[in-house]
């Protein structure tokens, strides 16, 4: 399948793997790639820029295909030295970045100059609309459903994606809710030009998670999501479960006193513990909607061909029917 996604980023499906804090390393974005999508590897999970270009470098002994680094831009308080992982991305060779979070425009200049296509997630048309005139090749629209952070605004992709359309000129890709062939039809049909997933891709056997994560997912439905820090402005859609109930709990009964202190022990740092230790309870970690979807741990490859297949089965079977 050629859209103008495979086109800008030379892939060969319109599959890519969003960029996840201690779930994209080099293992799951070399398998996504080799798999013919776009893998990426998160940038911050990595200490430092140096730490960056090690994994940058496993990446490409583990892949010739086009993988893509994650910038994450976190709210104001934390600094990380954005333009030291930029030099490290730079040196690395790497092509594609994704950047997230606030306005990327400070790295878009060293980014455009290195000839690396920017692919910036977002999730407003407004946003959309500022990431295409700051010279960002394609968005990733990251609707409601999504897994991490849905934004303030509330809108679902059945909304959000044909909103895009009508506003947009440079591609897009749907973020959010996305697991199967009948998720890519219905993207393209609302005028995308591929899928970004997250959650679906951690239940693969390639995702360097601990088991235990992947079958809390498979054991999930869409009712287990949660959202939290919405007084903080800082919405984050996460998997429900002890740490999830109490945060919750301290939410209620802070209200809009609450400060990013009081909920310290279930936000900061339990990425590690999660996703390695198997430790589900540690904290609240991200997790979209899309459980409910997902009942197995395919490999990447059995994962996008199975996509693929069936898509192409809804457009045959729907045009065969007109
Ligand atoms: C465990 C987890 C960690 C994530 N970490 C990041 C991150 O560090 N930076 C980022 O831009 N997006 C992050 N995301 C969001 C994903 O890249 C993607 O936009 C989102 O998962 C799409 O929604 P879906 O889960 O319904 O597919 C994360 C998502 C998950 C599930």
């Amino acid at each position: 399948m050629k859209t103008r996604i495979t086109e800008l980023f030379g892939i060969q499906h319109p599959i890519i793997q969003g960029g996840m804090h201690y779930v994209g390393f080099a293992e799951l974005a070399a398998a996504v790639s080799n798999a013919g999508g776009l893998g990426t590897i998160t940038g911050l999970t990595q200490k430092t820029p140096a730490d960056l270009a090690n994994e940058i470098s496993r990446c490409h002994d583990l892949t010739d295909k086009p993988f893509a680094v994650n910038l994450t831009f976190l709210p104001a308080l934390a600094s990380p030295d954005y333009p030291g992982y930029v030099k490290a991305i730079i040196d690395g060779g790497v092509r594609i970045v994704e950047t997230a979070g606030r306005n990327p425009e400070p790295v878009m200049p060293a980014l455009k100059d290195a000839g690396i296509k920017v692919i910036h997630k977002c999730t407003s048309v407004r946003h959309s609309l500022k990431a295409q005139a700051i010279g960002c090749d394609a968005v990733s629209v990251d609707g409601f459903e999504c897994g991490g952070h849905p934004g303030e605004d509330d809108v679902p992709n059945f909304i959000l994606l044909p909103r895009a359309a009508d506003e947009l000129e440079i591609p897009f890709v749907a973020s959010g809710g996305m697991a199967d062939g009948r998720s890519l039809v219905a993207a393209l049909a609302l005028g995308a030009d591929g899928i970004n997933m997250g959650t679906r891709f951690m239940a693969t056997r390639e995702a360097p998670i601990h088991d235990r994560v992947k079958q809390a997912l498979v054991d999930a439905s869409e009712l287990d999501t949660r959202l939290v820090m919405r007084s903080l402005r800082n919405t984050e859609r996460v998997l429900d479960g002890a740490a999830t109930q109490r945060l919750l709990q301290k939410e209620r009964e802070l209200g809009d006193e609450l400060k990013i202190d009081d909920i310290i022990d279930e936000v900061a740092g339990i990425y590690p513990s999660v996703m390695i230790d198997g430790e589900v309870d540690a904290g609240v970690w991200s997790c979209g909607m899309v459980i409910g979807l997902i009942d197995d741990i395919p490999s990447c490859r059995e994962l996008i061909d199975r996509i693929m297949a069936q898509a192409g089965d809804i457009l045959r079977q729907r045009s065969a029917a007109l």
